[in-house]
Parts: structure tokens; C-alpha cells; sequence
């Protein structure tokens, strides 16, 4: 696995740990995440720390694998829009160069972590868009991941078979936390009593919690390769579209704290509803948590202290 060290690849390995499987780690712990690495490790993880850009430490981590979970990358639109050199480099070349290796390497599937994003802004936001939907990314991020999504489902992939996972929008309290992503972010301001800005806030956005996401890809590695091959799930629930401001109404009900205001910008214009029934009707995948039940965990753990500055960097991908 790739970016195991990350938000969602530390439940990973936990639930493929459980699932009884042996998981290795390519991860250049870019956020400082040494405390999950060892946790990795002593839970009996082989954790290399490398760069997937380096053909070496590529190679190593292949050696033997027959599936790899692909989730490093230069993760979320500020973070690829800061360093437009670097994302190319690790998010689109990198990759290429990863798949190309693991088929070379006897590798028979790869699932790479793409993402809702790629559907961008809909034309009409109401009706959820399937799979089969057009792809309008509206951000250098969701560019390169339909672009990787492409040469992987197009390639010459030899015995590899690669699944594209379009997640949706991840939440939820985790090993290696990130409080930059929306429900994670809006649930700490108001606990912390903060004044939250919510631009867009009839925008629609789909999200799964960071287990599910994580459970997702044990799923797919589950079904067979033939089954799952050259293909493209969305991963969250249809039931779990939201606008923001219904978000705030949830952290509301249960914290009254923090001020909220709304403000127009125009520079986040995704604005989608998505179809989650093909991973349902295919392969009987169901998420276990809603938004309500994730930020109820997330509040739960910032009342226990579990994250002594919350506000810390380490919690965000641009610092
Ligand atoms: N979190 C979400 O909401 C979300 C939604 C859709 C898709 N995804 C995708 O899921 C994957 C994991 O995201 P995450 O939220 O866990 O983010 P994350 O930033 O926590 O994890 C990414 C990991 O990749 C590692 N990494 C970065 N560059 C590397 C390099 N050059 N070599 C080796 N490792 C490197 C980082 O150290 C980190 O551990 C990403 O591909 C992301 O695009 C995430």
C-alpha cells in the first residue's frame, strides 16, 4: 500500500490486519505521522518509509505483493494548487510509474484512491450522477485524478487490473487526523467556539466516514480481480448527500456553541450529488456511519482531549 502512514491508509491497514492479510507500507510521511508509522508497526505492518517517485524504494515495496492499494498523493485542491510541480511529479508521473511497476512485478490488481471531485460542477446537482456520469473537474487535484483514472483504465495493463474508487469526501476521527476536510473542520470550529465562514453553503456534496472508505477497499480486494477489474466505483452512500449549511445544522444540534456566517465566493464551485448503488447492487457494500454519527465520535474525542491543539498544522495537508 501507498500513503499508508495517511488519514485513510492507517484503518486500512487496520482492517486488512484483520482481515488476516500481510500489508506493506510505501509512505514518505510527509505530515509527520512517525507515532501512527510505529502504531503500524508494532501491530506487525512493514512500514518503508520512501517516496513513491523514487523507482528504488518502488521496487522494494512491490517485491511479492499481488494487490496494491494506491493512496499517496499530494492530497486535496489547496495543497496541489501550492506546488503544481510537485503534484504532477507525484500524483500523475509517479503513478504511472507505479503501475507500471507493479504489473512488471507480477502484481494482479491496484486500486487507486480517485475521487468525487471528478464530477466537479453538475449541470443539475439534484439528480445524483452514476459512474457513467460526465467528468467536469474544477480543480488541478480532480485533473490529475481523472487523467490517472484514464491512463489506468485505457493502459496496457498486461495481468494488473486496475478498480478506480471515486471517494466521496472523507470525515471522521482517525490515527492520523486531518481537521481540513469539511465535517472534521466545522465540528472543531464550533466546539472550539470559533467564528466558521461557510462559503457555498447550498452547495452538494457526498461523504463517507474514514472506516467506511477504508472498508471500501477491503471490499474490493475481497472480489475477485475479474470482477472488479477495469472498473469505477463511487464510495459513500446515496443517503449521505449533504449542503453544507445542513452540516452546520447537524453540529448545531449538538453543540450550540461558535458563530456562523455565510458568505459568497467563487472559487470552490463543486457542486455534485452522487449515485452510490453500483458498490451496493455489485458488491453488497453498505457504510456503517452517517454524518451524524461522525461528528458525535469527533466531538466525543475532542471533549476527551484525544487532540491536545486541535488547530495544530500536523491536522492539516498545506501548513
Ligand atoms: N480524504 C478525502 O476526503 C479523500 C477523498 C477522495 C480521495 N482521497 C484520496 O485518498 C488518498 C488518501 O488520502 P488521505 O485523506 O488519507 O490523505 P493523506 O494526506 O493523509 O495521505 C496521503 C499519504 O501519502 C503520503 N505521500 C505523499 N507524497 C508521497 C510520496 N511522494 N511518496 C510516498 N508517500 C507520499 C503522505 O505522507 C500521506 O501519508 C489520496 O490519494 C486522496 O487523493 C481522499
Amino acid at each position: 500500500m501507498t500513503g499508508g502512514g495517511g488519514y485513510i491508509g492507517v484503518p486500512l491497514c487496520e482492517e486488512l490486519l484483520a482481515s488476516g492479510r500481510r500489508v506493506r507500507v510505501l509512505d514518505l510521511l510527509l505530515h509527520g505521522q512517525t507515532s501512527a508509522a510505529d502504531q503500524l508497526e508494532r501491530a506487525g505492518v512493514e512500514v518503508l518509509q520512501g517516496d513513491i517517485r523514487d523507482p528504488e524504494a518502488r521496487r522494494v515495496a512491490l517485491r511479492g505483493a499481488d494487490a496494491v492499494v494506491h493512496l499517496a498523493a499530494i492530497v486535496g485542491d489547496p495543497a496541489c494548487a501550492r506546488d503544481p510541480a510537485l503534484s504532477h511529479e507525484v500524483n500523475v508521473e509517479a503513478s504511472g510509474a507505479l503501475a507500471a511497476d507493479a504489473r512488471q512485478a507480477g502484481a494482479v490488481r491496484l486500486i487507486f484512491a480517485s475521487t468525487c471531485s471528478n464530477y466537479g460542477r453538475m449541470s443539475d446537482p439534484t439528480v445524483p450522477i452514476t459512474e457513467e456520469g460526465e467528468l467536469a473537474p474544477v480543480s488541478l487535484y480532480a485533473e490529475q485524478k481523472v487523467q490517472i483514472e484514464k491512463a489506468l483504465l485505457a493502459g496496457e495493463n498486461g495481468g494488473l487490473k486496475p478498480t478506480c474508487l471515486r471517494f466521496a469526501t472523507v470525515y471522521g476521527s482517525a490515527p492520523r487526523m486531518r481537521f481540513d476536510l469539511t465535517v472534521n473542520e466545522f465540528t472543531r470550529d464550533l466546539w472550539a467556539d470559533r467564528d466558521l465562514e461557510v462559503f457555498g453553503e447550498q452547495f452538494w456534496r457526498p461523504y463517507v466516514h474514514v472506516r467506511d472508505a477504508a472498508r471500501a477497499i477491503r471490499v474490493v480486494l475481497d472480489a475477485s480481480p475479474e470482477r472488479v477489474g477495469g472498473d469505477v466505483f463511487n464510495v459513500g452512500r446515496s443517503g449521505e448527500n449533504y449542503r453544507k449549511l445542513d452540516l452546520v445544522e447537524e453540529i448545531r444540534r449538538r453543540i450550540p456553541s461558535g458563530r456562523v456566517s455565510y458568505v459568497h465566493r467563487d472559487e470552490d464551485p463543486r457542486d455534485y450529488k452522487v449515485s452510490f448503488d453500483k458498490i451496493r447492487k455489485t458488491l453488497g457494500f453498505e457504510t456503517l456511519m452517517t454524518v451524524p454519527d461522525g461528528i458525535a465520535e469527533l466531538i466525543d474525542r475532542l471533549n476527551a482531549g484525544d487532540f491536545p491543539d486541535p488547530f495544530d498544522p500536523v491536522y492539516r495537508n498545506v501548513r
